[in-house]
């Protein structure tokens, strides 16, 4: 038996990047073979296993052949006899389609190195519309190699656009469209997620309230400036949602992510800052008890984590040009050194001790107006 390493690992070392997940294909052996070399079994549909000590995955050599829709029905075929290049030829992309020796010799059948030097990403069979996830999965690429000068091959961008335009993709489930969207808005240009799903035409079946955001080609450039995936996400929203009525804004927003399932992190956010940002963005105009209900309501007070990522999606927003990068951490700062303990010991208590701590932080966003503008 033989074991090769395969697929992101390959492709990742080629292009210096460095590689933290390896996944090896095995050929020329039985589950039997593997058992008794120690490895462990995972999964029931294909034989794969862990091995031992490295905890890597190795699968064994198949084929595959699709029965259903979706990301479901693939019939497996793994026996000895299955070559490396069989296994190969099902995968997605060229570029994921080659393996390396122990030797550190590269076996490409399908021209993977080819096509890593001029930038291309291109399906390696017809194959590759067994499987519509392929059409986020390439989309994610794009966001991620784009920068390096990778495009799609008009072939492939064909075959997405056939997928997207079937019923596939209605099939595949939830979690695993979230999944490849949450990685893909981690990409370093996760704009180009969006303009290939809007280019296969699959944005309109997958995410169809985000396309008033992917037509912006604003929006794009703000979610390609800010780092973090949930701002990104937030950003999106917000613009999607702009011409929704004000008072159904948050329940659209909730059934949004709701019915993505989207993490409550993801949510909770965006929900804050479609709400906020406008009053975030003009936080010098704003008066005393209004930078205070701002405070309140975005309950910063207790959850001063999501300050940084509000400001962050906020600083896109206006061009880094914001009072309120500078203001908002100050005020919150000062609000936060007022003691309960001292009102109560110069004798306030119940509902007049509220009342002191609600005068007391007033006086503080006042005192910041009025230092604002000496
Ligand atoms: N693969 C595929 N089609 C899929 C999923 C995976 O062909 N729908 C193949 C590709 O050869 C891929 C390998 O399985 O390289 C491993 O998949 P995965 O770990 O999901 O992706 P990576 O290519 O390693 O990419 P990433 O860096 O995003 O993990």
């Amino acid at each position: 038996m033989q074991a090769y390493l395969v697929g992101g690992a390959v492709r990742d070392s080629l292009l210096g990047y460095p590689v933290y997940d390896r996944d090896w294909v095995v050929v020329g052996a039985t589950p039997e073979q593997m058992l008794q070399q120690g490895f462990r079994p995972v999964g029931k549909d294909f034989p794969v296993f862990i091995h031992p000590d490295s905890g890597e995955e190795y699968a064994l050599a198949r084929t595959e052949r699709k029965s259903g829709k979706g990301y479901t029905g693939f019939l497996y075929h793994a026996s000895p006899d299955v070559t490396l290049e069989e296994d190969l030829i099902r995968r997605d992309l060229t570029i994921n389609a080659m393996a390396m020796a122990d030797d550190g010799t590269i076996i490409d059948p399908y021209n993977g190195q080819r096509d890593l030097q001029s930038r291309c990403l291109r399906h390696v069979s017809p194959a590759f519309s067994e499987d519509p996830l392929r059409v986020l999965r390439i989309a994610r690429f794009l966001a991620r190699y784009a920068p390096m000068g990778f495009h799609i091959a008009p072939e492939t961008l064909t075959l997405m656009q056939q997928l997207a335009q079937s019923d596939e993709l209605q099939h595949l489930s939830t979690e695993r469209v979230w999944q490849e969207f949450q990685r893909a808005l981690g990409e370093s240009a996760p704009e180009q997620f969006l303009r290939t799903l809007m280019q296969t035409d699959a944005l309109a079946v997958l995410f169809p309230e985000l396309l008033p955001a992917a037509q912006d080609s604003n929006t794009l450039s703000q979610i390609n400036l800010a780092s973090d995936p949930r701002v990104r996400f937030a950003l999106l929203l917000r613009r999607s949602f702009a011409a929704t009525p004000a008072e159904q804004r948050s329940q659209k927003i909730k059934l949004f992510c709701d019915q993505r399932r989207a993490p409550n992190a993801y949510r909770d956010l965006a929900l804050q800052f479609c709400h906020h940002a406008d009053q975030l963005c003009q936080f010098n105009q704003l008066d005393a008890a209004q930078r205070l209900g701002l405070v309140k309501n975005l309950d910063l007070l207790r959850r001063s984590e999501h300050l940084s990522l509000l400001l962050q999606g906020c600083a896109v927003i206006c061009n880094n040009n914001l009072s309120v990068q500078q203001q908002l951490p100050l005020l919150l700062q000062a609000l936060q050194q007022i003691d309960p303990k001292q009102l109560m010991a110069q004798g306030f208590k119940g509902k007049a001790l509220g009342k002191a701590i609600d005068q007391a932080q007033l006086e503080i966003c006042q005192q910041q107006i009025d230092g604002e503008s000496v």
